[in-house]
């Protein structure tokens, strides 16, 4: 795993959006699976005034959503799918079509999660997962404790996360307390993992995925017996000196 520690907020958007565009302009066609949050606003922000400066082909892209509501349809303006599409897709020109979605109104959602796995085998797996870090070390909805080996599923949220996602819901909303969320196999399986952590309220989770041990009820920690790991965290996120086991090129992805 390595670790960057960008000054602020805004370098470690721009340093994540360097990373992806640079990895799409090598392979026009990655597949690449997408976070929402409030975490990856500025990445996404980035990455469109990259693209606008200096275009890249995003035509062949294939995006696969990383987590979607249960009972929540693609229309609906809290989906999972109306903030890629609005903070991704369309600030990029990428087309509707590109997206592997996951469908949180599917009749048979465990059918729907099984396919989106198969959508990932044909893809040949996923180039660049692109992640937040959950408050409990989540990942996707990978809620702990998180079995590693975990395929694309249906999950319940544990109350926290509910009362935490509450926050984009508005007052009175029923926030949804399950969801669809990609597997851990396929996140660990991903050929690169780029994880984005910002802010004071995020230190905590941090320095226990950096420093402690692997465990599943921190999710977050499996990455670090994985191949190819960028956590990418803003000094609010980790104020630290970084630890030398985890220092890196910063160009390595
Ligand atoms: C969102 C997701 C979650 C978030 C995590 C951090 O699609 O999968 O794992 O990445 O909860 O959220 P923020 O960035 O809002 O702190």
């Amino acid at each position: 795993m390595r670790l960057i520690v960008a000054q602020d907020y805004n370098a470690m958007s721009r340093r994540a959006a360097q990373m992806v565009a640079k990895l799409v302009r090598a392979k026009p066609e990655a597949a690449i699976m997408v976070p929402t949050g409030d975490t990856p606003r500025g990445f996404y922000a980035e990455l469109a005034a990259i693209h606008r400066r200096d275009e890249f082909d995003v035509s062949r892209l294939r995006v696969f959503q990383l987590d979607e509501y249960l009972g929540v349809g693609a229309r609906d303006p809290n989906s999972f799918q109306t903030w890629i599409t609005r903070a991704f897709l369309d600030p990029l020109g990428i087309a509707a079509s590109r997206l592997v979605r996951l469908p949180g109104d599917a009749d048979d959602a465990a059918a729907a999660c099984r396919a989106y796995d198969e959508r990932m085998r044909s893809a040949g797996g996923c180039d660049i997962a692109v992640l937040g870090l959950g408050w409990n070390g989540h990942l996707g909805f990978n809620e702990p404790p998180a079995d590693p080996a975990s395929p694309t599923r249906v999950v319940a949220l544990s109350a926290e996360t509910v009362a935490s996602n509450g926050r984009y819901w508005g007052a009175g909303a029923r926030v949804p307390n399950q969801a669809l969320t990609c597997g851990m196999a396929n996140i660990l399986a991903a050929r690169h993992k780029l994880v984005l952590v910002s802010g004071e309220r995020k230190r905590e989770i941090l320095r226990r995925v950096v420093t402690g041990p692997v465990s599943p009820e921190t999710p977050a920690t499996y990455l670090k017996a994985s191949d190819q790991v960028t956590v990418l965290a803003d000094a609010a996120a980790w104020p630290w000196p970084v630890p030398e086991q985890d220092k890196v090129a910063a160009d390595r992805v």
